[in-house]
């Protein structure tokens, strides 16, 4: 056994875009990244790299596959070994990460580390909860408003003051590496170990499925003169666990709550998170002190395609707000704005935990709404600053799929202009969208003058059959959706015609899903498959009889298929004379067709 998880975080934690741009010139073409081939010689551009589905394309030699199998081609390496570059280059712990060959070593490599961490939090937690040294702690956050069923939850523990309690508690029990690695000490110039964390409020950050990863510790006396200038909170540093920039604070409990009600709430911090807790939210994240990257929000992406965007009122949450719209473009997005430049935990604390619930469900307002507001200029009376104003609004109300929402916009931004009228701002708008649709048009026709370099995953599309068109469709979604994938295992008698795809397919029924590896170790017309039918680009969702559409297209053309098998058999057994065996097969042929009627 492999550890999948292990394999998979490595990936997360690299883009394919940077990993390949190393290599390959790469400029931006549409959604995707265009360069020239490395696998074979090309003046025009046909490689595309894919960075929404981290994965590569060459419509020249038709390679393609994720970073790994990139890896594994350019340089000729196997995939443990384009494994182990990759982990390289992230800066994830190598040494102890298993040679190749020797692939049963990645499962236990990880476990001391989460087995250390889930010692530490106890400790911690137990030195607050029961500890004469815990009890000023406790009452600090007892005044903040928390109670033992909230530290609980949050498994809040304390750090002491000073020395290596941690080190003295757990060093016994763990391998001299284990504890250098872990993040959660020390070593002096001297050599003498001590704990990382000192007299500090412990906040335990875990992984998607609840382990401890790393820890946050917060500072909670008044800082004594002289001591110098130490940050308010301290992370535990990047581990073989830890990618501060992929994991998100309580999304193992959120994400049980997303399941439900399909959303989460992203804010700035901890306390946050728990002030949305004890408002009896219990589908908040807070990134660990980062901005909020791309690997966030695909992560994020695997629970919910709603994020409430819910950073602090000041300026620096607004400014820090615009910045994560951009990189949540293809999520579903609604902003809450908290009052008077606070953070929700101040709000909570300033108004009543039922007031923060309010604030958190009835005032979210829009994407374009915010937008609106954010980048409302002060001098609005100036005229040009209401053209620039309009100019920036025009395409996002354009865009906007609802035609009252448009109007409700529309309405908004000229009540804010004092030059323009409701029409006015309605024409910029039509113009604006006028134009997007020449500049798509333009696109599409350079597209068919030109027929290989920019990558239209459309036009891809069209140019398959449709009998793989209708099978990539439905491999698709039974590797997007667990469900969908055992209702069709327990239709013993499904099978896909098109080869590779049934090969994938009985993958995923083993294991229920195909990871990187499994792929390198299939042919490459098999891993080709497996991307071609990623390229669909389907809906987020399923609609209402979709796979029943599906398969009637299917059925059709695998009769459609069978027939002209058929045909082509009366003509050939008529071809050489064999009377009967074309009636046969005529007759065959004169049933089947009825069939398809
Ligand atoms: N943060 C950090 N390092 C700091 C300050 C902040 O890593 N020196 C991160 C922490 O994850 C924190 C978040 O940024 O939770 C938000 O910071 P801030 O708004 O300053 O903290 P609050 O959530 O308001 O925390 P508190 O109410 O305890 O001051
Ligand atoms: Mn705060």
């Amino acid at each position: 056994m492999v550890d999948k998880q292990l394999i998979s975080d490595i990936k997360n934690s690299v883009n394919i875009v940077d990993v390949i741009g190393e290599v390959v010139q790469l400029t931006k073409a549409g959604r995707n990244f265009l360069g020239l081939c490395p696998f074979h010689g090309e003046k025009t551009p046909s490689f595309n790299v894919v960075e929404d589905k981290q994965f590569y394309h060459c419509f020249g030699c038709g390679r393609s596959g994720d970073v790994f199998k990139f890896i594994e081609d350019y340089r000729g390496v196997s995939f443990m070994e384009a494994v182990q570059i990759i982990a390289e280059q992230a800066g994830i712990a190598v040494q102890s990460l298993p040679q190749v060959g020797a692939k049963s070593q990645v499962i236990d490599a990880k476990q001391p580390f989460y087995d250390i961490h889930e010692e530490a939090a106890k400790f911690y937690h137990a030195i607050l909860m029961t500890t004469k040294m815990g009890e000023e702690a406790r009452q600090y956050l007892f005044d903040r408003g928390l109670d033992d069923e909230v530290l609980r939850h949050f498994q809040i523990g304390l750090a002491p003051g000073e020395g290596n309690y941690l080190y003295k508690s757990v060093s016994g029990k763990f391998a001299e590496n284990i504890l250098t690695d872990s993040g959660l000490f020390h070593i002096s110039d001297l050599g003498t170990i001590y704990d990382a964390f000192q007299d500090r409020i412990m906040f335990p950050l875990t992984d998607d499925s609840g382990q401890v990863i790393a820890f946050s510790g917060r500072l909670w006396r008044e800082q004594e003169e002289g001591t110098g200038p130490q940050g308010k909170y301290k992370n535990s540093r990047s581990t073989i666990l830890f990618n501060k920039s992929y994991e998100l604070y309580h999304l193992d409990k959120a994400k049980q709550v997303a399941k439900k009600t399909h959303e989460l709430y992203l804010m700035e911090g901890f306390m946050d998170v728990i002030a949305a807790y004890r408002a009896g939210i219990e589908n908040a994240v807070a990134s660990m002190g980062t901005a909020l990257t791309r690997e966030h929000v695909k992560h994020l992406s695997r629970f919910t395609k709603k994020v409430i965007l819910t950073y602090d009122g000041d300026k620096a949450g607004r400014l820090a707000t615009a910045k994560a719209l951009d990189i949540l473009e293809k999520q579903t997005v609604e902003i809450v704005q908290i009052p008077d430049q606070m953070d929700p935990d101040e709000y909570l604390q300033k108004n009543s935990p039922q007031a923060l619930a309010d604030l958190l469900e009835k005032t979210r307002i829009s994407r374009i709404e915010f937008l609106m507001d954010y980048w409302k200029p002060d001098n609005i009376e100036n005229l040009q600053a209401q053209i620039e104003f309009v100019e920036k609004m025009a395409p996002l109300i354009a865009q906007t799929p609802s035609v009252t929402a448009q109007n409700t916009y529309i309405y908004k931004l000229s009540d804010l202009l004092s030059d323009f009228d409701y029409l006015q701002v309605e024409q910029i708008v039509n113009a604006s969208r006028l134009q997007m649709r020449q500049q798509r048009q333009k696109q599409g026709q350079e597209q068919e003058n030109n027929p290989s370099p920019v990558f239209h995953s459309g036009n891809l599309q069209r140019q398959l059959p449709q009998l793989i068109r209708a099978e990539n469709h439905l491999l698709h979604r039974m590797s997007h959706f667990p469900y969908i994938l055992n209702d069709y295992r327990l239709r013993t008698d499904f099978s896909f015609d098109t080869p590779a795809l049934q090969v994938l397919y009985q993958l995923l029924c083993q294991n229920g899903e195909v990871t990187s590896q499994d792929l390198s170790e299939q042919t490459e017309e098999v891993q080709r498959a497996w991307y071609r039918m990623l390229e669909e680009d389907l809906p987020d969702e399923i609609a209402e009889h979709e796979l029943e559409e599906v398969e009637e297209t299917r059925n059709r053309e695998l009769l459609r298929k069978e027939s002209q098998q058929i045909g082509k058999k009366v003509r050939e057994a008529s071809h050489s004379g064999d009377a009967d065996q074309a009636l046969l097969e005529l007759e065959r042929l004169i049933a089947q067709k009825r069939r398809m009627e």
